[in-house]
Order: C-alpha cells, then sequence, then structure tokens
C-alpha cells in the first residue's frame, strides 16, 4: 500500500499556487443526480484524480448509466439510456459513505431502491435514519433485509414535510433527489445550506426542477414531469482550499490557492486570521503567509456556514505551532480526532476528553512513522511532517487519496520533500 516519506522544513516554509480542484462533496451528489435525468448530463471541473469519484463511475455504471470520461478537460458525461438498475451493492457503500446518495435519486426516478446499508467508519457511526424516516414522509416504506435497505413507494413518490432533527448533508440532497420529480409539493426543514449542496440546487433548478427557499434552512419543491440534461461546473473544493492554506500556515510559508470562492471559507479563514496568518481574498483565490507567532485559538465544529468539521483535523495540527493553550470542540461527529495519536508521537501536546481537544504550544515535532485512518487525518499528519525535524513515514495515504486530487504532485509542487513508496 502506498506510503508518503515527508522531510520536514528547516527553514523557510512551502512557496507557490495551487489550483483548486472541483469539490469532491458537490461532485458525488451531482453525480447521483444524473439517474433523474432522462438525457445527459455534463459536468465540468470534476476532481477526476480523487478515488471516491472512481468509485461512483463504477457505481453509476454498475446502476446501467453510459458515463464517458473526457479526462484532459476534466468532464464527466452521463447519460440514461435504459431503466436503471435498482440494487446497490454493498461493496459501492463499504468503501464510500456517499454511495447512500444514489438511494434519493432512484426513489426519486422509480419509486423503488434496495441498497446496502453503509457502514460505520472511523469517523463513528454513519446512521442514515434522517434520510429513511424523511423518504417515509415522502409516501414510501422500507424493510431491512440481509444487510439492504429495500425502500418502496407503492402507488410512487408523493410530496411530503419533513423536518431534519438535525443537520444532514448527504440527508438534504437524498430527499431534494428523492422529491423533484414526486406528486406533489415536497416542503423540507432544518436543511444543510453547505455550498455544496447549494450547488446540487443550481444543476436541479437548471435541469427544470422547482426548488424554491423560502426560509434559511427550508425549501419548497414543487414535482415536474421531468429534467432536461445540461452542463454544470462544480463548485471548487472549500476543504482542499483551506488544507493547502494550512501548508502555508504551519511552516511559514506563503501560497496561493486558485480557482475557490472565498466566501465557501469565511469561518475558516476569520480562525486563521485570528491566529496571526496574513491573508489576502479575491473572488476566487485565496493567498495566505505567515510570518509571526501563532496564536491559541478556541473554535467549535459546526454546519455551515460555522466552521467546518472537515476541515478542523487539519486546523488541530496547525494549533500544535501556537503558542499557549487552543480548544477544539467537534460537534459533528464523535470520532474525529482520529489524527491526534499520530500528532502526538510526533511530539504535539493533545488531550482528547469526550468532544474537545485541548492542544498545548507551542511544540517541536519530530518525523515519526505514522497511520492515517482517514480522509482529513491524512492532510493533518502530512502538515505535522511538513513542520516536524526529520522524515516521517506515513501509512495508508490511500485515505487521502479518496478526497484530493493530484495530491503527491501538489505537494511536491509547493516545495515538500517528499516521496513516494508502494
Ligand atoms: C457529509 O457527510 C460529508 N460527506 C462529510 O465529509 C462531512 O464531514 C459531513 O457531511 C458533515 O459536514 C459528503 O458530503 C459525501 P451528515 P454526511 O449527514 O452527509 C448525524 C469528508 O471528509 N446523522 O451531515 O454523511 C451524523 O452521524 C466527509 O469529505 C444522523 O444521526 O454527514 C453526524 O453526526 C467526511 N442520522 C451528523 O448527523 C442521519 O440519518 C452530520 O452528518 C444522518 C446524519
Amino acid at each position: 500500500m502506498e506510503r508518503f516519506l515527508i522531510k520536514g522544513f528547516d527553514s523557510k516554509g512551502v512557496r507557490g499556487k495551487i489550483n483548486c480542484s472541483g469539490a469532491k462533496n458537490a461532485v458525488l451528489p451531482l453525480m447521483a443526480s444524473s439517474i433523474l435525468f432522462n438525457d445527459t448530463i455534463t459536468l465540468k471541473n470534476v476532481p477526476l484524480g480523487t478515488n471516491d469519484v472512481k468509485t461512483m463511475v463504477v457505481l453509476l455504471k454498475s446502476l446501467g448509466s453510459k458515463v464517458q470520461i473526457i479526462k484532459k478537460k476534466k468532464i464527466l458525461k452521463i447519460t440514461n439510456k435504459k431503466k436503471h438498475k435498482l440494487l446497490v451493492k454493498y461493496k459501492y457503500i463499504s468503501t464510500m459513505r456517499a454511495g447512500v446518495l444514489v438511494m434519493g435519486a432512484l426513489l426519486g426516478k422509480y419509486n423503488k431502491c434496495i441498497t446496502a446499508l453503509s457502514g460505520g467508519c472511523s469517523l463513528g457511526p454513519r446512521p442514515i435514519g434522517f434520510h429513511l424516516t424523511g423518504f417515509k414522509k415522502l409516501n414510501c416504506k422500507y424493510y431491512l433485509k440481509q444487510g439492504y435497505i429495500n425502500i418502496l413507494a407503492k402507488n410512487g413518490i408523493k410530496g411530503g414535510l419533513y423536518s431534519f432533527p438535525k443537520v444532514s448533508v448527504t440527508g438534504t440532497s437524498n430527499l431534494i433527489m428523492a422529491s423533484v420529480l414526486a406528486n406533489g409539493k415536497t416542503i423540507l426543514k432544518n436543511i444543510s445550506i453547505e455550498p455544496e449542496v447549494l450547488d446540487l440546487i443550481k444543476f436541479l433548478k437548471g435541469g427544470g426542477a422547482k426548488i424554491n427557499f423560502i426560509g434559511k434552512r427550508t425549501i419548497k419543491i414543487y414535482g415536474v414531469k421531468n429534467l432536461e440534461g445540461h452542463s454544470h461546473e462544480v463548485i471548487g473544493d472549500r476543504i482542499e482550499a483551506f488544507s493547502y492554506l494550512c501548508t502555508a500556515a504551519i511552516t511559514k510559508g506563503k501560497i496561493k490557492v486558485d480557482k475557490i470562492n472565498s466566501k465557501y471559507l469565511e469561518a475558516e479563514l476569520k480562525v486563521l486570521k485570528n491566529i496571526g496568518c496574513n491573508i489576502k481574498v479575491s473572488k476566487y483565490s485565496i493567498e495566505l503567509s505567515r510570518k509571526k507567532k501563532l496564536k491559541q485559538a478556541k473554535i467549535k465544529t459546526s454546519p455551515f456556514p460555522g466552521f467546518a468539521t472537515d476541515c478542523m483535523p487539519m486546523l488541530m495540527a496547525v494549533l500544535t505551532k501556537s503558542n499557549g493553550k487552543s480548544v477544539i470542540e467537534e460537534k459533528i461527529f464523535t470520532n474525529r480526532y482520529m489524527a491526534a495519536p499520530e500528532l502526538v508521537r510526533m511530539g504535539a501536546t493533545i488531550n482528547i476528553k469526550g468532544s474537545k481537544a485541548t492542544i498545548i504550544g507551542k511544540t517541536k515535532l519530530n518525523g515519526a512513522d505514522c497511520i492515517s485512518s482517514d480522509l482529513r487525518s491524512t492532510f493533518a499528519i502530512i502538515l505535522a511532517a511538513m513542520a516536524a525535524e526529520g522524515t516521517s513515514c506515513i501509512r495508508r495515504v490511500y485515505h487521502g487519496l479518496r478526497g484530493y486530487s493530484n495530491l503527491y504532485n501538489n505537494l511536491k509542487k509547493i516545495g515538500v520533500n517528499i516521496k513516494r513508496k508502494s
């Protein structure tokens, strides 16, 4: 299995520019929603290098979609010539949580689907009760049989009213996809307003769906007969952008991230500014440099527009270089501190108590052998390795390759001393 060998910077930090890829968490629901269309849809700025996109391509093909990849132009064309299969096999869900996103699309199009129950992952249990309760409000019934959820709307999906008990990103996307072709009106309350969900809404409306906000987190959807295929450019990946900005924060370097709308990460940029980073934003690029000492921070993660849980592991790594005591409270997942033990092995002082992590800095980090356990922890460990004295060997980097396109080349491009070993 691929591993990275990273030698820490001994003097000046990263230098250079990164072009942000299309957002993984936007393109996956967009790809799933292709099932709802009778003709071809075209997605541009697709992060073809991420393994989750490759998995979603295989999943859609397994259902009967025709998928054309135009690699050089980062374009995906998806055509539905025939009725899809309605069985989503476990192997597609077990490796990629986002596989659940085809449930809403299959139900929306065919009033039926049989999907493997998604397993947990290292972030903790990944339940889908909100999704299933929402589908019931749309005239669906379901039962679990041998690890597969069988869902059916006998007389077709009917519009209904559903209020999410907690904000759920893929739950919101799933319920929207199940509602756009329904008989009648659906109202969804307490929805996610993550940029990736808004991108899905924009894409579906572009195909003729009738979706309107009637409150900050409330939408009304009138079902339509069918959707017209069209082209859509995937938004930039705000989590990837934040990850690369952190390379300059932790190594006292300077980096520019292009092709990202800075309004998608205002909460996160505010934290980086408050701890001592210089940040310059324009509409589609962000520049960060750091000369001063880093100060402590106290943050809580929350749904957009709050501080993103996906950015938390990378901030935790940066805060090991801050003076004083920083406190992070993770309010979304039960087990998101998987990078902490690896950072501690490199010399960090991090105490975890329940949902809170206390980071005492500033600590000197030393290269060590590390094991990555999930997508964002991989980047957190890479950040610590580039700021450590000596060389670190990071195993199971495949977790990182799920969500970061061209990870190795991008790190090399900004001056990281990195080698990869299979
Ligand atoms: C999405 O996961 C993202 N994945 C995650 O990104 C991200 O961390 C998460 O949203 C939160 O922002 C994709 O978009 C593919 P949730 P999702 O439903 O939709 C609980 C990454 O690193 N919950 O918003 O699965 C759940 O346990 C990945 O790119 C229920 O209890 O997350 C969690 O505590 C990791 N029942 C909270 O809600 C449900 O039915 C938020 O989960 C659904 C969720």
